[in-house]
Formats: C-alpha cells, structure tokens, sequence
C-alpha cells in the first residue's frame, strides 16, 4: 500500500506508538452502499457545491446523535460540518489564533494537535495540570498575569474527555470550573472531543461545550474513530456567532460546505442505523483489545504504573524510576516492540520521559500480548542496568 496510506509497516516489529484504527474494522461494505443510497437519495445534489455549514441531513442526523450521547443537542445553527478534528482546529486557529498569540494546551497533550496550532506562529505555553489534568485556579491566574504582561490569550487547548495520550477524562467539577474561568476571563476553550462514543464502562462525561450553553467552548469533534479516518469528516459545535464566522470564510464561499460527498454520505450511513450498529461494534471490538493489553501489561511489564482507560485507543504507561522512555526506545525497537515516548505530548522536551503511549487500536489481541512481552523484557532489561 506504498503511496496510498499513511502507516508504514516495519516488519518483525510490534508497533504499539500507530494510533491508527484496525484496518478489518473499517466498514468498506457498508460504506459503499451507503454510497449508492446516498447517490440516489441525494442525486445530483451529492456532487456540486454544499451549503456552507454542511448539509442539513447530516446536520439533523448529528443533532440527534449528539443528544444521545452528550447531555445537550447543539441546535442547528450551531453546527459546521467540517473535514475533520483536524481540518476543524485548523479552521479555529484561522479565527482565532494571531502570530504571536498565546495558545495554552493541556499536558500531556495530542501531539499532532500542537504542530497544527504551532503552524500559526503562536506562542505555545502549557497550562498548569495535575495527575487529574488541567486545574483550573492555576489557568485562571496564569491567564491574568500573561494578560497583565500584555500577552493576548488566542485560546486554551484540550482533550478532556478519554483524552490522548492519557486515555483520563476531566471530573466534572474541574469541567464546570474551567467553563466558568473561559467565562470569567473572555478565553475560548477548543475542546477536542474526538473519543466521546469510543466509551467502555458508562456513558462519557458531559462535554464542556453543553455545561457552556451558548457559552466560550468550541468543540471539535470527528469520525474518524467511530467511522474511519479516510473520510476526513468532522463537526463542530459552537455558538451561532461563531458557525456563521466559519461559515463565512472565503475557503467555504468559494468551494462550499467541506467535504460535501463524504457529508452526505454520512447522513446516509448514520439515517440507515448503520453508524449506530458500527459504532456498538467497534466499541467491542477496542474494549476488548484494551482489557488484551491491560491483562498483558499488568502479567509482563515490571512495576507498570497505569490508570485503566476507561475509553479512547491508549493506555499511559508510567515507567520504573530511571527509566527513560526515549534512551530506551532504540532497544525496544530492536528487541521488536516499539510505542511513542511520553516526551512527544509535551511542550517541554524534558517532560514525559517517565510515560510510554501504548495504542492498542491497531493490533489484534495476541500481537499486543507479544508487545507487552517485549516490552517487559526490555524494561526489565534498562531496570537492572540502571541498579549495576
Ligand atoms: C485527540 C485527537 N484529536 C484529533 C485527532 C485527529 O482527528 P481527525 O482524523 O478527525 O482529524 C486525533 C487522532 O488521533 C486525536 O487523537
């Protein structure tokens, strides 16, 4: 598949670092009759320029959904259809974000998150976190003081719920208090929401962008996890103000709504029950890998230090102390295992080197066990050479 995906297989090596979905889960099937479907309900409407803010079936349809899973429903004005998480923070960036600009991030954070805010020449700085994340007393203070230095705080950047690389979500005091701080101090919150339904106990905690209600929070959310990365399809909530800024951006006047094929296809996909059936099947299919990985993990890995997730793809391994996840990368990889080193979510190169991403999305159960087997030696390995 050279030149036609992004992941690069390295033969004889267990990836654990790829946070890239199972390839046999992905629904070719079924996408493509929601393609034909979608081509006769819609006709020639499915192939010119969309409404700028997304196709109101989809928009209709994502209402509902986000009524079931979150505890509002955006109404639909305040819904963009968008050609993903990604290509959604690009565009808030774009709005919000100036050269020279603030951008405060959780941390750890989405790593590939940051080089998309980074692209606008902003000041990335991170907010002060705990082990339970983001606090919202200390975000408070540190954005008065930037503001009395005469810093303009473009927004605060997070992943609160099944967060990456983390797999934690924000409680819901910390939820309510940030949203109060955001209104407090005129600071928008970009609430990264891509693994709300990819949940394994109960039902993902409120989003910040409902306790907000018309309020500071945009909130970015994606198919990608539930659906499939390559359709580069997304939403995002906001306030009304806020979608028609979006909507009036030169890049949707001239080519429309994004993604217009692939949106309506959706709604189709999602009207025909068959994102629902998709969805309860993927969750079985990434609960199951996940209680692989934390099994083989707990049975392999010498002094594992680990919140079980309670959703999303990753689980954040705490290494022995001496231990450093980048020096021990090289060894892991030719030991035929390999993950990304904690340092990549952070701002601050020496922050992390204690944490190993593992993403158990990509392989089957048995492959993750081998990686935890290996990955045990290899620790156990730099363990006892850090005690000659
Ligand atoms: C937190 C987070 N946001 C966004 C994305 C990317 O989303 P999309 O593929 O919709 O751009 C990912 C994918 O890994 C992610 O983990």
């Amino acid at each position: 598949m050279d030149g036609v995906v992004q992941y690069v297989r390295r033969p004889g090596i267990v990836d654990l670092g790829w946070g890239h979905p199972d390839p046999g889960s992905l629904p070719t099937g079924e996408w493509a009759e929601a393609t034909g479907e979608a081509l006769r309900r819609f006709g020639w409407t499915a192939l010119t320029y969309g409404a700028g803010a997304g196709p109101g079936p989809l928009i209709e349809w994502l209402r509902a959904n986000l009524a079931e899973v979150d505890a509002a429903a955006p109404r639909a004005s305040e819904v963009f259809v968008t050609g993903g998480a990604s290509q959604g923070l690009e565009m808030v960036c774009a709005l919000l974000a100036r050269p020279g600009d603030v951008v405060l991030v959780d941390a750890p954070t989405y790593h590939l998150a940051l080089r998309i805010i980074a692209d606008r020449e902003v000041d990335l700085r991170p907010a002060p976190t705990d082990d339970g994340g983001i606090l919202p007393a200390g975000t408070e203070e540190l954005i008065r003081r930037l503001d009395s230095e005469g810093h303009r705080v473009a927004f605060v950047y997070l992943v609160p719920t099944y967060g990456n690389p983390t797999g934690a979500s924000l409680d819901g005091n910390r939820r309510r208090e940030l949203v109060e701080v955001a209104a407090r101090t005129g600071t928008t919150l970009v609430e990264d929401d891509t693994y709300r339904e990819l949940t394994y106990e109960a039902r993902a905690p409120r989003s910040l962008w409902s306790i907000a209600a018309g309020g500071p929070v945009v909130r970015l959310g994606s198919f990608a996890k539930t659906v499939a990365p390559g359709l580069r399809l997304g939403w995002i909530t906001a306030d009304r103000s806020f979608v028609r800024r979006l909507v009036d951006r030169g890049f949707v006047d001239s080519g429309g709504g994004v993604n217009h094929l692939a949106a309506v296809t959706m709604a189709q996909f999602g009207a025909s029950g068959r994102y629902a059936r998709h969805v309860r099947t993927v969750r079985e299919l990434y609960r199951t890998r996940r209680d692989a990985l934390v099994g083989a993990v707990r049975g392999q890995v010498p002094g594992a230090r680990f919140r079980v997730p309670d959703g999303g793809w990753f689980l954040w391994l705490g290494l022995p102390a001496g231990v450093d996840a980048r020096s021990l990368l090289a060894g892991a990889e030719r030991a035929g295992v390999s993950y990304l080193p904690g340092n990549r979510f952070h701002l601050d190169p020496g922050a992390g080197s204690d944490r190993l991403r593992l993403s158990f999305s990509l392989l089957a159960p048995d492959a993750l066990a081998e990686g935890a087997q290996r990955l045990g030696r290899v620790i156990a390995g730099a363990v006892a050479a850090a005690q000659l």
